[in-house]
């Protein structure tokens, strides 16, 4: 699959997004070394400390699923810049792999990627 198709896949998942504080949908395309791909979108709660990012929505539905070798993943945000993933996104996803490839994209679709190494170095484990 390439970059751009697992974008438009990302793009198609913030369509899905529950956004009514921010307004601000996201979508997150999550690809296994499988080839396999998960979606997901932000998901926002009255109590907005609850609410889930969309790479978090895609992180959890693949590991529920049995999947944890993750290799790209791509997000979408129809803002002014790129939508990068938050701290807590990365750290969350850097459980499974800081090799990963991160697809971040703007309203119209440019994208810019980086490993997720790059975004979190020093991660926290233990
Ligand atoms: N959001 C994401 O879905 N992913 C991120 O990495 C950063 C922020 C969402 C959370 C909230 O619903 C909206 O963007 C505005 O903060």
């Amino acid at each position: 699959m390439t970059d751009r198709e697992l974008m438009d896949i990302a793009e198609q998942a913030s369509k899905k997004a529950y956004v009514p504080y921010s307004r601000f949908a996201v979508g997150a395309a999550l690809e296994c070394s499988d080839g396999t791909v998960y979606a997901g979108c932000n998901v926002e709660n009255a109590a907005l400390g609850s609410t889930i990012c969309a790479e978090r929505t895609a992180c959890v539905k693949a590991v529920s699923e049995g999947h944890t070798d993750f290799v790209r993943i791509a997000i979408y945000g129809e803002g002014q810049g790129y939508c990068m993933p938050c701290g807590a996104c990365r750290q969350f996803l850097s459980e499974f792999s800081t090799d990963m490839e991160v697809l971040c994209a703007k309203a119209g679709g440019r994208y810019v990627s980086y490993k997720l190494r790059e975004l979190l170095p020093h991660t926290f484990n233990y």
